[in-house]
């Protein structure tokens, strides 16, 4: 045990981190100028991990969490913060790791705030264990039985309610909705027999689709979502930005950055949301996808939405990008949390679009591909969204324009 120590600042990971004979400690729940009695609970030989054993003296930004399961399930790593702090967390985490990535940057970094920073996700995936739901716990394969998900959308806390209805005892579930309260469930599991209660579920909530196993069991295996006055069929394997609130603005960030009559590259498409945007200005929009039922998707949101300037291509974008002729004005890039791989990095710079419009959920790839795409780019525009409120990821909006443009 360690007394009387002193927390300097929080980490990326919204830890407090403290230093004891020059190793660095992380410790979880404690914030800046408190002072805590720790238990070593990790150690290797550059850094050590701690929990609080007491706390001597509690910093003034300290709330205590509307959230009952906050310090064991770990998703909500802000919680003890009022939603000003874990604001200014999230500028001072892009602000410290573009100055240790030497990215040249000098300008301000401002945070979109989300109008509803509790209840706002559409989305939630939840373990069923021995009968009981809940999360895992943080690095670990123990659940955390659950009641109800401060940040998952009040219409997914009622299907928590509910969820004995299901009749499963171990699985995986997906839970997703949408603006008109509709439930669309995706569940995973061994057991291959089922005996969910529809009738009582639909009395309970207003369920529009059940896919077990990868089949559809019950009504629909999408939904719809209207943002921003467009129309979004998304089936259940397609990915969706998962709070409405923040993707409103995104959408308005995308139309301010595409040019009048410009042809635009959507690379890492999903439904074709952001091509949809981009073709209200644009010229002609090309949307890359991987996903067959998100291509899918796309065609039918281009005709519900009255474009017909977007073109979808189904495929992995390393192997499409090198296949394309045409140039493009714009590129958009929005990737999985791994971020860009070198092919498609190597052709951006081969081909030199004259803006680079990079969404990124992983601000740590985004630093590593900032580095290499800066050797052709100036980095002009960093905006943060807070798309998921009190955890300490965030969502990057970032303009690139060519040096030679
Ligand atoms: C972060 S989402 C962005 C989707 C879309 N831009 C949006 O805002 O809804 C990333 C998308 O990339 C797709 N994806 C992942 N790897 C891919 C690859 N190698 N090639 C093409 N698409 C890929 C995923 O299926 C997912 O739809």
């Amino acid at each position: 045990m360690y007394q009387n120590i002193l927390i300097e600042k929080l980490d990326h990971f919204g830890r407090g981190l403290a230093h004891i004979n020059n190793k660095v400690i992380f410790i979880k729940n404690a914030l800046p100028e408190e002072i805590v009695d720790i238990k070593i609970i990790k150690e290797t030989k550059k850094y050590a991990e701690a929990q609080v054993l007491k706390y001597h003296q509690l910093s003034s930004k300290r709330i205590k969490s509307p959230c009952p399961y906050f310090n064991q399930c770990g998703g909500c790593a802000l919680m003890y913060y009022n939603y000003d702090d874990t604001i200014n967390f999230k500028s001072t985490k892009v602000k410290e790791l573009i100055a240790k990535n030497s990215i040249p940057y000098e300008k301000n970094i401002p945070v979109i705030q989300n109008p509803e920073p509790l209840y706002y996700r559409n989305k939630l995936s939840l373990k069923i264990i021995s009968g009981k739901i809940g999360f895992y716990e943080e690095k670990s394969h123990h659940l955390i039985p659950i009641k109800e998900c401060l940040i998952a959308d009040k219409t997914i806390n009622e299907f928590i309610q509910n969820y004995q209805l299901l009749n499963i005892k171990n699985g995986d579930i997906t839970i997703r909705t949408n603006k008109n309260h509709e439930i669309l469930l995706v569940i995973n599991t061994k057991e291959e027999n089922y005996n969910i209660d529809i009738a009582q579920l639909k009395a309970k909530i207003k369920l529009i689709g059940i896919v077990y196993n990868d089949k559809t069991i019950y009504g629909n295996n999408f939904y719809y979502e209207r943002i921003g006055g467009f129309l979004f069929k998304i089936s259940y394997n397609s990915f969706f930005q998962v709070n409405p609130y923040i993707t409103e603005e995104l959408f308005k960030l995308i139309k301010e950055n595409i040019t009048e009559e410009s042809t635009v590259l959507d690379l890492y498409s999903g439904v074709g949301s952001l091509s949809i945007i981009a073709s209200t200005k644009a010229q002609n929009v090309y949307s890359v996808e991987i996903i067959k039922n998100a291509i899918l998707n796309g065609l039918i949101n281009a005709k519900l939405n009255k474009k017909t300037n977007i073109n979808f291509m189904l495929g992995d974008v390393s192997n499409i990008v090198n296949n394309l002729i045409l140039k493009f004005d714009t590129v958009i890039v929005d990737p999985p949390r791994k971020g860009l791989d070198n092919t498609t990095i190597d052709y951006l710079l081969k081909t030199k679009p004259e803006k680079i419009i990079y969404i990124s959920c992983d601000v740590n790839t985004l630093m590593r591909d900032l580095k290499t795409l800066l050797k052709e780019y100036n980095l002009t525009d960093y905006k943060i969204l807070d798309m998921f409120s009190y955890t300490y990821h965030l969502e990057s909006f970032v303009i690139l324009n060519h040096k030679k443009g």
